[in-house]
């Protein structure tokens, strides 16, 4: 809506005034007909649908001087807040005139009204559910960019404001120009209710926040994505966020003109920029913010490599299954049609030849796991622009990498046998109390479930199992791979031969639609660095979540080495009840403790930018970051988070008795933001380098509340200069300083400015990435202060 001028808000905000106050109701009329006819815009005169919560009338064009259009507008709903719902299509001046005849014709400046030339009616009325309607034609059935509850999706299509974007058939977003489709929902629409269920076809349904009776609508917004939005009078007037069809607005066809590349912004919200890939210029003074070829394409070509690219064209997409990368190179080579070619590295096959005269249709995001390569003249010089991306995808998997042995077992790498058991011990405790806090919120389920029905299931998300093609996945529960705080994982195998992870949250009752919405949400998440979940069960009082297997365990297994005796001794120990674990895991050396770094960062920074607000944060630690095949890292358990309480995390950060993983704020009584999940992946970050659990830097002198470890490697790395001593004893020899300092240093560093006490000194998880790969300059970062856990 561009409905904005201070023009605007002034003289509606009269109309609002006289809604609200009776004295006007002389202006005010409960359905218009003949014996109030004419109506002009100069009058002031609205129509109030019988509960009054919606109101139509004339209302002012904005930027414009004495233009009305004939609008519905929620009566309660502020105009700041966007209030309309429907507009019509003609404007008039303050002299025109809505009229119905003695015929039964309802006119506009003479003409017929919208729709109605085929309609005799003898009234316009406004119904409580703010439908307009004159005899059989219906506001509801000629929707602008807004459907309300009660109205049906059948045989409509919204236009988005601006007239770019169209809903059509009920379930597809497309591109009004090109009829380019880029999302469907996962079955045609019906209608929303009342409480905000929104019922689908195949009787199934979307989840939102549904429940409290409150305004609600279905909006096709002018930036292309499909939302449904709820209206809090408590939360400042506004209109909130409670469903959205896209979630990477990159994939919103039209972002961008032809060859350039949709981008999404840094931050927290939706915002997009478009970029060209090497070898084009952005076009000179065109409408779109497209590109041009700078050196045309002669007999002799290359390809640069964009990495998470995808690029559709105004030509053909041929799809091939390409044994090897060469093959899907060498099909585009001879072709001269051919403008690149899509490729994934999973071994997949994926190769897309794309042809044409332009590209279009260009977006960057992870959740393609794939690289375009653009072909471009060979003459052409400059370097991909898209390379940051370009090690990640390198090394990101596809080989096997060759592991040196672990050292000896030496004393210095050595642990206090108590203070793993004193751990273990707090573990066990902080489990017990989250435990609770599922079991509590589980009751609250359960009522609501009730109330709610378990019909409520979100449709398009994971698969629903049976809970007995869970038990014979997983060969009747019976390979335990670890035990966490929130249940039991047992290693299963599904039917298509996929090999998942089981997470039983054991003895949980009941069932509700905001769980669903939840495992809908966690499902969405698709980035190479994040474990996928592929389905999730609720039978005979039975939560299980249904996770991709990863092989080789977590990265404290990797990074705090127990010797063998220790780790024979504490077999009871969390995760080590799988026995064919081996025991020596393999070091991991420099180059993929960065690549682990940068990985995890990219995907808590996807999660950051994708998550809504009430999606809660993710619990990153080591325990939390499994190693794929090829030590890919992948984070686990997020969005599981958000079930803690901040009590609860607290609880557990004092029983440690020292800092772990929470940042500051989890203790004060600051506001938690997603600068938590930066600090505590500073702390990880800190880990890799120096291979030291950071509430183990304990140092028989010194009191443990002495010290502060980023403190103490802060000092170590720039006061006192010797890097080597925060350095992983492990592969402290093979650290060499040419080659390593640039990356142990940018890891140091960025994990400094992750551990600022204050998070608004902390930089965006997406500036940590940057930072770790190097594209941003960092800059010297102030000492970590010490925070101390209080009076203890
Ligand atoms: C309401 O009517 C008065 C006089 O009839 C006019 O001056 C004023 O501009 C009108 N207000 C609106 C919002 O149209
Ligand atoms: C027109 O509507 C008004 C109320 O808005 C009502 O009082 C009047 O009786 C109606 N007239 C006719 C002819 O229906
Ligand atoms: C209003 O519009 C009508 C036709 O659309 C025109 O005839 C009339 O002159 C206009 N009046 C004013 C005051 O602009
Ligand atoms: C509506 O009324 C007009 C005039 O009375 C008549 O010519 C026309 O046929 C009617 N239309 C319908 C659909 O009844
Ligand atoms: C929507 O329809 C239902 C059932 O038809 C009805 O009970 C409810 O009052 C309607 N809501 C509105 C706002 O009209
Ligand atoms: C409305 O009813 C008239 C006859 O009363 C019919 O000719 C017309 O097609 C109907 N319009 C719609 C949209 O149903
Ligand atoms: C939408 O596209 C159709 C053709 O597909 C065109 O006629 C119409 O004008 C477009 N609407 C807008 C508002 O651009
Ligand atoms: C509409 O108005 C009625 C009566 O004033 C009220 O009970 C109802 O809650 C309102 N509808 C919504 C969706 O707020
Ligand atoms: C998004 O953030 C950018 C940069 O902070 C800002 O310029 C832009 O206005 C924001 N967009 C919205 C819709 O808030
Ligand atoms: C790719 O596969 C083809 C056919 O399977 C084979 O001839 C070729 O040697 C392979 N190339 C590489 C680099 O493996
Ligand atoms: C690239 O986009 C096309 C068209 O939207 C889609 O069919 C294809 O699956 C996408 N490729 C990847 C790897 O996501
Ligand atoms: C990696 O090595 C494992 C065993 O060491 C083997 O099974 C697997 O096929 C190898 N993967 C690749 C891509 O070579």
């Amino acid at each position: 809506m561009s409905l904005s001028t201070p023009s605007f808000f002034f003289l509606t905000f009269f109309f609002f005034l006289f809604n609200l106050q009776p004295s006007f109701s002389q202006h005010q009329f409960s359905s218009f007909n003949i014996s109030n006819s004419p109506w002009q815009p100069s009058q002031n005169r609205t129509l109030l649908s019988p509960n009054k919560n919606f109101t139509a009338g004339f209302s002012p064009v904005p930027n414009s001087n004495n233009l009305f259009i004939f609008s519905i507008w929620y009566s309660k709903v502020p105009k700041t807040a966007n209030n309309i719902v429907w507009s019509d299509t003609t404007q008039v001046n303050s002299s025109g005139s809505l009229v119905i005849t003695s015929k039964s014709e309802l006119l506009l400046d003479g003409s017929p009204f919208q729709g109605t030339a085929d309609t005799n009616a003898s009234r316009l009325e406004l119904k409580d559910n703010g439908e307009l309607a004159f005899g059989n034609w219906s506001s509801f059935k000629n929707p602008t960019n807004t459907v309300l509850p009660n109205q049906s999706f059948t045989g409509i299509e919204l236009l988005s404001n601006n007239g770019k974007f169209r809903f059509t058939k009920s379930q597809f977003l497309v591109l009004n120009s090109t009829s380019d489709q880029y999302y469907s929902t996962p079955n045609p629409l019906l209608s929303m209710d009342d409480a905000g269920k929104m019922s689908m076809q195949g009787n199934s349904f979307l989840t939102s926040d549904y429940g409290d009776p409150r305004f609600r609508k279905v909006v096709l917004d002018d930036d292309g994505n499909l939302r449904i939005y709820s209206f809090y009078p408590e939360q400042n007037n506004q209109w909130l966020e409670v469903w959205k069809g896209i979630w990477e607005m990159c994939t919103i066809k039209g972002k961008c003109g032809s060859n350039a590349i949709c981008v999404p912004g840094e931050d927290l919200n939706s915002s997009t920029h478009c970029d060209c890939p090497s070898g084009f210029t952005p076009n000179q003074g065109g409408s779109e913010e497209g590109c041009t070829r700078k050196i045309s394409l002669s007999q002799s070509t290359q390809f640069l490599r964009l990495d998470y690219v995808n690029f559709t064209s105004d030509g053909n997409l041929n799809k091939i299954k390409a044994d090897n990368f060469t093959i899907c190179e060498s099909g585009c080579s001879r072709d001269k049609t051919c403008l690149g070619f899509g490729f994934k590295y999973d071994g997949s096959g994926y190769c897309v030849w794309v042809t044409g005269t332009n590209l279009r249709f260009g977006y960057w995001s992870p959740g393609t796991e794939a690289a375009f390569f653009l072909k471009v003249d060979k003459s052409e010089s400059t370097p991909s622009n898209f390379i940051g991306l370009t090690e990640v995808m390198q090394t990101t998997c596809p080989v096997n990498l060759s592991l040196p042995l672990p050292p000896k077992d030496s004393n210095t790498t050595a642990r206090n046998i108590a203070i793993i058991c004193t751990l273990f011990a707090a573990e066990l405790i902080a489990g017990v109390a989250f435990f609770w806090s599922f079991l509590k919120r589980y009751i609250k389920y359960r009522d609501m479930a009730t109330t709610l029905g378990l019909e409520l299931l979100p449709a398009g998300g994971p698969k629903r199992f049976t809970y007995s093609e869970i038990k014979a996945a997983t060969n009747d529960f019976s390979n335990l791979i670890g035990k966490g705080g929130f249940g039991d994982v047992y290693k299963g195998e599904l039917p298509d031969h996929r090999v998942v992870a089981v997470k039983c949250l054991k003895n949980v009752t009941g069932g509700d639609a905001e769980f669903w919405a939840e495992v809908t949400i966690i499902a969405r998440m698709h980035h190479l660095n994040l474990v996928r979940l592929w389905g999730f069960c609720a039978e005979k009082g039975q939560r299980i979540l249904v996770y991709e297997h990863i092989p080789c365990g977590s990265l404290d297994k990797y990074l705090f080495r127990v010797n063998k005796s220790h780790s024979n001794n504490n077999n009871h120990l969390k995760d080590q009840t799988n026995p064919n674990t081996p025991q020596q895991k393999p070091v991991l050396d420099w180059s993929m403790r960065y690549r682990i770094a940068l990985g995890v960062a990219r995907a808590i920074a996807y999660l950051h930018e994708e998550c809504l607000e009430w999606v809660l944060h993710c619990d990153i630690k080591p325990e939390n970051i499994l190693l794929g095949d090829d030590f890919c890292p992948k984070i686990s358990d997020f969005g599981l988070a958000k079930l803690r309480k901040k009590e609860d995390m607290v609880t557990m950060s004092r029983r440690r008795g020292t800092p772990g993983y929470m940042a500051p704020e989890w203790i004060t009584a600051d506001p938690i933001t997603s600068k938590a999940d930066v600090y505590s992946f500073g702390m990880v970050l800190l880990e890799l380098v120096s291979g030291i659990r950071n509430f183990e830097i304990q140092d028989s002198v010194l009191r443990s509340e002495e010290w502060y470890f980023p403190g103490w490697a802060f000092d170590k790395m720039f006061k006192e200069m010797r890097v080597e001593e925060i350095l992983d004893a492990q592969i402290r020899n093979a650290y060499d300083s040419r080659t390593h300092f640039d990356m142990v240093n940018r890891m140091v560093k960025t994990a400094m400015w992750c551990l600022q006490d204050r998070p608004e000194l902390r930089p965006t998880m997406g500036k940590v990435a940057k930072m770790l790969e190097g594209t941003v300059e960092i800059l010297e970062p102030k000492k970590p202060t010490v925070f101390f856990l209080g009076e203890e």
